[in-house]
């Protein structure tokens, strides 16, 4: 029998040690209009390595160049966490898996087929010729990786004794981690913590790897049913920032890591996250992904640490555990931050973009810098959140289409917009009326670009208070399957929308451009 022992996974000698396996790039990415560049992916891969989590899924390699090279280049950059990459169940994506992952320090294959009926039905295997293939492909990533993780997609919907038997033959041939998807968010916490607890105690050889619980939030219980399968014995959470993920998203990597520690008492598991760092990359994930947080959303919320009403305040005032279970500086919010204004110099900038967790280039400086000083002469407080807005919203170089001056007139009549765009280097106007200021300067922005993008997404939240608060928009938009989302912030409302929406189109056009490359080839359902 082959050597079973996870070589590269992280030291579970401690068994209350949860495992962290953060999936924003693979499954939190495959979320209609989640997708992120390349250097974006980069970026908050290493948040991601430095936050502690244990284990990354980087992508799914086979699905286009692009997730091959971002698989690639994660694993290369990686410093101590475990890099996965995903595969269906057969000969070639597992090999494209491993190409893409075997330069990591601790490289993992993670390969998975649906087990349910209906599941099943989808590549017509009956449930013999599906065993066969399990023992075949998890045979294979064992050979040529020793940390391999096996999923029977849809497991929760999976006859019992069927489950039982693949779970026994993914461990028999070799698979090191066995994880246990609720891939359309059905279960329920007490089913969940059961569905473990059974298989531990039922399939032989279930003692040898480590089993994870991967949920999705369609009834809103992603988070519940991973602590449910924690306490049946679970050792390993898959999780997303800000519960990003396809529908209503996957396990919130915040809300699970911050239950264990705020309620240890009950829930004696450790993880190895510095819980400081929640606050920079849920921004950073949001700001890439074009997906903003639910003001009310726990931990990472804008409302999650403010208490408006004067009972509240009244008691925050005299003892802050009155109504607040953590310290807001646990999850690295800090709340006495001052503010820059127009007299901040370059260092000043650089010291606060530290304090926020931001590293950038010179170049990159520079153009915030530029950025920040024309903000601060409109607006006399500069907050953290201007300068995270500002740094979310910095051009990725060379645009085709730049916007060079905008004036909207609106009130009471129909709005119009006056339009002057750089485009490809060639220099045009349009002026146009609209139902709204918006409106008005979007069909501008179409009549000097006529394009057949859709607008899936028009979507405005204010940065701070006041009037003189910067807003960010996100716009995103669809073409022939393609999805792109472009954000900016800016004083002026109108303004941002249209540079948002000049962001998104200049992304479409890159990936029109490399015409499918970045768009996934195949899709990790389409199993046929
Ligand atoms: O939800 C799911 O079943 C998945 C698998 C690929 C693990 O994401
Ligand atoms: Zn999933």
């Amino acid at each position: 029998m082959t050597d079973r022992t996870d070589k590269t996974a992280v030291q579970t000698a401690d068994k209350n040690r949860v495992v962290i396996f953060d999936t924003t790039l693979r499954d939190g990415e495959q979320s209609p209009g989640a997708t992120m560049t390349h250097a974006e992916k980069l970026e908050i891969a290493g948040l991601l390595d430095d936050m502690g989590v244990d284990i990354i899924e980087a992508g799914f390699p086979i699905a286009s160049e692009g997730d091959f090279n971002a698989v690639s280049e994660i694993s290369k950059q990686a410093k101590n966490a475990v890099i996965c990459g995903l595969a269906r169940a057969n000969l070639k994506d597992i090999d494209r898996c491993w190409e893409a992952v075997k330069h990591a320090r601790r490289p993992r294959i993670h390969t998975f087929i649906g087990t349910s009926e209906l599941h099943r039905a989808i590549p017509n295997l009956s449930m013999d010729e599906m065993a066969d293939r399990i023992h075949e492909t998890v045979t294979h990533a064992r050979n040529l990786c020793d940390n391999v993780q096996w999923s029977p997609m849809d497991a929760t919907r999976t006859e019992w004794d069927y489950l039982c038997r693949v779970v026994e033959i993914a461990i028999k041939a070799g698979a090191t981690t066995i994880n246990i998807p609720d891939t359309v968010g059905y279960t329920a916490p007490l089913e969940s913590a059961d569905l473990i607890r059974r298989l531990i105690n039922t399939v032989p050889g279930a003692d040898d790897v480590i089993f994870a619980t991967h949920c999705h939030n369609d009834l809103g219980m992603a988070t519940a049913n991973s602590l449910a399968a924690v306490e049946g014995g679970a050792r390993q959470i898959e999780c997303t920032i800000n519960g990003l993920g396809e529908r209503a998203g996957n396990t919130a990597l915040e809300e699970v890591v911050m239950a264990m520690k705020v309620r240890h008492d009950i829930m004696p598991y450790s993880t190895g996250i510095d819980t400081t760092k929640i606050m920079n990359i849920s921004r950073r994930v949001a700001a890439v992904s074009g997906f903003a947080v639910q003001f009310n959303k726990a931990i990472v919320g804008k409302n999650a640490f403010a208490h408006e009403s004067g009972i509240h305040q009244d008691g925050m005032l005299k003892n802050a555990e009155t109504f607040e279970i953590m310290c807001p500086e646990d999850v690295g919010l800090s709340g006495t931050s001052l503010p820059l204004g127009k007299h901040s110099g370059r260092a000043a900038l650089r010291a606060k973009l530290k304090d926020l967790g931001i590293e950038m280039g010179e170049n990159q400086l520079k153009d915030v810098f530029v950025r920040f000083k024309d903000l601060a002469d409109r607006k006399k407080e500069v907050y953290d959140e201007d300068i995270l807005a500002l740094v979310s919203t910095t051009g990725e170089g060379e645009d085709h289409l730049e916007l060079i001056n905008l004036k909207v007139v609106c009130g009471t009549g129909p709005a119009e917009a006056v339009l002057e765009m750089d485009v490809g280097g060639v220099e045009t106007s349009a002026t146009c009326q609209g139902d709204g200021p918006v409106d008005a300067t979007f069909k501008a922005v179409r009549t000097i670009y006529p394009n057949d993008a859709r607008l899936q997404l028009y979507q405005v939240s204010a940065v701070t208070e006041g009037t003189d608060a910067q807003a960010t928009v996100s716009v995103r938009l669809e073409e022939d399957g393609m999805i792109a989302t472009g954000q900016s912030a800016d004083t002026d409302t109108v303004v941002a929308s249209a540079l948002a929406y000049i962001h998104a189109l200049n992304r479409l056009r890159v990936r029109r451009e490399k015409s499918g490359k970045d768009t996934p080839e195949v899709s990790y359902k389409d199993l046929t």
